[in-house]
């Protein structure tokens, strides 16, 4: 049994089909027979100076999706960053062993910067991937399933974890892994199919909403952008279109890339594309109805979270003592 980690920035009204492939899916396999802890990472979310309201909203809402996918909270651990105050702790300690440069050279830091300037980008930000470490190695980690684009992250995670179990000796902190599956680590825009899927696409139409209306997530994939040659086959270099959508064909039906060539050979794009539209909005109709369920009623859900940042700080608390005193703070009496 291996202990599990991983959380979701509440920075959107629903997420998106990248989100749920790439992560959430996994979230819901790995819980069997591990100890899985799953988190709606808020204290993230501030770093793009949310509307309060809508922040509460969205946290709440964000946890409605976890939910909805099948996080089990009998059996995992599902709770709000914010409510176990250790993560801002861990964050500030390991703050003090993350080089300036180290910190600099990550992309999504220098991406977000980028478009901000300097005056409009904030520490916060910069710290980002110290408190997405902090997260992981305060539960004593042994597997992180992120999607492809936290790769990097995870890196510094562990170079961190390394560089403290040097300097504090073996066994201060557990080294994790990242539990990235390929075929769906990355999930593309349905406009741009050589970007990834993503909240701050520039066009909306590549992108698929999870809590969108059904006819309007219909029609994007119907409108997804293709290529001029007719033969529907998986090649992500020259059919980057095509290879997407059998991707996510295939993620939610369960069956195999060369069956899905086979049952549409011969046959044109624009099968695919009605095929699957109908394969996603039966998917995605009941998953509404479960989120707006659990939304329906958010003193149970506010109960969930409660109970899973009691039981996350019971851990939590553990770790951060043990890293308090190998690193000389003096112990309260
Ligand atoms: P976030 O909120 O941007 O994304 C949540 C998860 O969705 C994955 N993802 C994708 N996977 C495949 N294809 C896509 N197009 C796609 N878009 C997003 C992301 O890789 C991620 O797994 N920094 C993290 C949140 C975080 C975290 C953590 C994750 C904070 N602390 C600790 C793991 C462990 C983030 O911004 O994810």
């Amino acid at each position: 049994s291996s202990r599990i980690f991983s959380g979701m920035q509440p920075t959107s009204d629903s997420l998106q089909l990248g989100n749920y492939l790439g992560a959430l899916t996994q979230w819901v396999a790995l819980q069997e027979g591990n100890e899985a802890i799953y988190c709606v990472v808020d204290l993230h979310a501030l770093t793009v100076s949310p509307d309060p309201a809508v922040l509460r909203d969205r946290t709440r809402r964000t946890a409605a999706q976890y939910l909805a996918a099948g996080v089990d909270p009998e059996r995992s651990l599902l709770f709000v960053q914010s409510h176990v105050p250790e993560h801002a702790e861990l964050a500030w300690l390991l703050s003090c062993h993350t080089g300036f440069g180290e910190a600099g050279r990550m992309t999504q830091f220098k991406d977000k910067s980028g478009k901000q300037g300097s005056e409009g980008t904030t520490v916060g930000l910069f710290t980002y991937p110290v408190l997405m470490a902090a997260d992981i190695l305060l539960y004593d980690t042994n597997l992180v399933p992120v999607g492809e684009d936290q790769r990097q992250h995870l890196e510094l995670t562990r170079d961190l974890a390394q560089r403290l179990n040097t300097r504090f000796g073996a066994g201060t902190v557990v080294v994790p892994e990242p539990h990235i599956v390929k075929s769906t680590a990355k999930i593309y825009d349905l406009q741009d199919p050589t970007a990834k899927m993503s909240k701050s696409a520039a066009s909306p139409n590549g992108l698929i909403e999870l809590l969108d209306d059904p006819k309007v997530i219909a029609k994007r994939i119907r409108s997804a952008v293709t290529d001029t040659e007719r033969e529907i086959r998986f090649d992500p270099v020259n059919k980057a279109g095509i290879s997407n959508l059998l991707t996510i064909y295939s993620a939610l039906t369960g069956r195999s890339i060369p069956e899905l060539e086979a049952s549409f050979e011969g046959r044109g794009y624009g099968d695919l594309k009605v095929e699957l539209a109908g394969v996603v909005v039966d998917w995605v109709t009941p998953y509404q109805e479960r989120v707006h369920g659990y939304l329906a009623d958010p003193a149970s859900l506010d109960e969930i979270l409660a109970a899973g940042a009691d039981k996350a700080r019971d851990i939590a608390a553990v770790t951060l003592d043990r890293l308090y005193e190998r690193t000389g703070l003096l112990a309260r009496r």
